[in-house]
């Protein structure tokens, strides 16, 4: 795998070297518990562990930013013992990042409308930032309770409040990237959907512009590292103009 980045005379990537951001939507855990005839929340266990070694393996060959979705304002709707496993599991792996955080110099951020998570994971959600503030170096992004259309809807507001506080800059692309959950993060390079489905399901709608997309059959779970470095392999054999040509 190549990870020479080459720039042109403006200083953007044009032949992608190492996607400096790679956005993952986790997908496929119900299918690969129910293939091993086990309960689906198994599934979502196998994946969060899963989000364990590609964000180790991401730090280790020099990705800054991992974001991955784990669950959706939609994903509500499913039946309550799921949620209630998949927001355990949140929990327990946000309790345990904390540590690893600390140790390794970690970024880690939750992205998404935290108000509507209980209480513990609001607290767990608040320490992680707090540590984040203190790093610099790889970050891992959490997209929880989020949906691209209402980040949108929320950064309008945000911004029609502080415009009428008249605490507002004049309104560009940049300045309202700044009221999204993601602001200061570059936007993705490279965005991976395994599991089949071939959508991008209300996920960084904003962000996701000119994005490199890479879609797979292979369930999360099973989305190892050698998966990973195929996808970064196609994105490295795309050719990115940003609505541009190549040789005018
Ligand atoms: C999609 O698979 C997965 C989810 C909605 C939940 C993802 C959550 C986790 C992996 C838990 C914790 C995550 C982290 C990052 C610690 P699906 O259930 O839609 O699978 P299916 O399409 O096969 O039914």
């Amino acid at each position: 795998m190549s990870t020479a980045n080459t720039t042109n005379p403006a200083g953007e990537r044009e032949t992608p070297g190492l996607p400096r951001h790679i956005a993952i939507i986790l997908d496929g855990n119900g299918r690969w518990a129910k293939r091993r005839g086990l309960p689906r929340t198994a599934g979502h266990a196998a994946g969060a562990e899963n989000f364990r070694k590609i964000a180790t393996y991401c730090k280790n060959i020099g990705v800054e930013y991992l974001t991955v979705y784990a669950f959706s304002t939609e994903n509500w709707k499913r039946p309550e013992d799921e949620v209630r496993t998949i927001m355990r599991l949140l929990g327990r792996y946000l309790h345990e990042a904390i540590d690893t955080m600390e140790k390794d110099h970690i970024r880690m951020k939750v992205l998404g409308d935290v108000q509507g998570l209980s209480p513990e994971l609001q607290a767990l959600v608040a320490r992680t930032d707090e540590i984040s503030e203190r790093y610099e170096g790889f970050q891992a992004n959490i997209c929880l309770n989020y949906g691209g259309r209402s980040e949108i809807v929320q950064a309008a507001r945000r911004y029609a409040a502080a415009l009428a506080a008249g605490q507002a800059e004049e309104l560009t692309e940049e300045v309202f990237g700044g009221y999204l959950y993601s602001a200061g993060i570059p936007d993705p390079d490279l965005l991976i959907r395994p599991g089949g489905e071939q959508r991008v399901s209300n996920f960084l709608l904003w962000q996701c512009a000119y994005a490199e997309f890479y879609f797979t059959d292979v369930l999360w779970p099973d989305f190892d590292t050698a998966e990973l470095d195929k996808a970064i392999a196609a994105y490295q054999a795309r050719d990115r103009r940003y609505g541009g040509v190549k040789n005018p």
